[in-house]
């Protein structure tokens, strides 16, 4: 199972859309999987048909301890795409949790049997680094970073990376920043390409070589509650987001590389020491 946070403070990067159409493309190649909406905004579950407003049947429910997650995991309309939803109600959670022991963990909490049902958990996070980010890092085992190729993309990326340290110190080791995502790119503007340069100098190897162009299919697609595979599945946008989730899976290959070598390492050193 691999569980990926997409996380960037800074809003309207494209967080949402990235986490809503790449659980899409995973669940319709034939993974199963889970998608947990953090932000009270709700907009992820709204994008997937969920509309859970008003049903007393959000996260929020579950991490107050009002319900089980059972009782608030939703099917999609998307086999094998199951969301645990969120409303406004959440935004009040940072605040009464405030003195809750454990409170950066409560998400991994209540949701952990549920988890390891799934290839897949992939969760969308608010435009902060509080405490319900703070949570999605700790379910996490992976970080995403959805970046704007725009001017501003790079600020801030400074304050998540010291988040990021920190929580991998304290409070998840495993935790990895595995994946840039370029989002809204347009290769017709000086700027677009000057930009996307300067987030592969900084990033390196972790940028996505699938970026995810600008297309008007992509922002047309939540008020219809479709992800762009359903609503669009000829457009520019469908065909960047598959692309992006193939690599993502392909980034597994490299990832059973690395523990087999760790293995032999292992093995290595266990056979001299004998
Ligand atoms: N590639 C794209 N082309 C065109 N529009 C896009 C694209 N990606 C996202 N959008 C639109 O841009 C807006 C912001 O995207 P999105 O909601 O995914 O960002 P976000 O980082 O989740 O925002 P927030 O920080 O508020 O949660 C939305 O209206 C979305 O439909
Ligand atoms: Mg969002």
């Amino acid at each position: 199972m691999r569980s990926i946070a997409f996380i960037n403070q800074k809003g309207g990067v494209g967080k949402t859309t990235s986490t809503a159409n790449v659980g899409a493309c995973l669940a319709t190649l034939g993974k199963k999987v889970l998608m947990i909406d953090l932000d009270p905004q709700g907009n992820m579950s709204m994008h997937l048909g969920v509309d859970v407003h008003g049903k007393d049947s959000s996260i929020y429910q579950l991490i107050t301890g009002k319900k089980e997650a059972t009782e608030i995991l939703t099917k999609t309309a998307i086999s094998g795409l199951d969301i645990i939803p969120s409303d406004i109600d959440l935004a009040s959670a940072e605040i009464e949790l405030v003195n809750t022991v454990g409170r950066e963990t409560i998400v991994k909490f209540y949701l952990d049997k549920l988890l390891n049902k799934y290839d897949y958990v992939l969760i969308d996070c608010p435009p902060s680094l509080g405490l319900l980010t703070l949570n999605a890092l700790t379910v996490a085992n992976e970080i995403f970073v959805p970046l704007q190729t725009e001017f501003f993309a790079l600020q801030g990326v400074s304050k998540l990376l010291q988040t990021f340290d920190v929580i991998k110190k304290r409070l998840n080791s495993s935790l990895e920043i595995t994946g840039i995502i370029p989002c809204m790119y347009d290769s017709r503007t000086k700027l677009g390409i000057a930009v996307l340069d300067k987030i592969k100098e900084y990033f390196e190897d972790k940028v996505f070589t699938s970026i995810i162009r600008k297309n008007i299919k992509l922002s047309e697609a939540p008020s219809h509650g479709m992800p762009i595979i359903t609503y669009a599945p000829d457009s520019n946008g469908a065909q960047d987001y598959m692309a992006l989730t193939k690599e993502v899976i392909a980034q597994e290959k490299n990832m059973l590389k690395g523990v087999k070598a760790k293995k032999q390492k292992t093995e290595i050193r266990e056979h001299a020491f004998l």
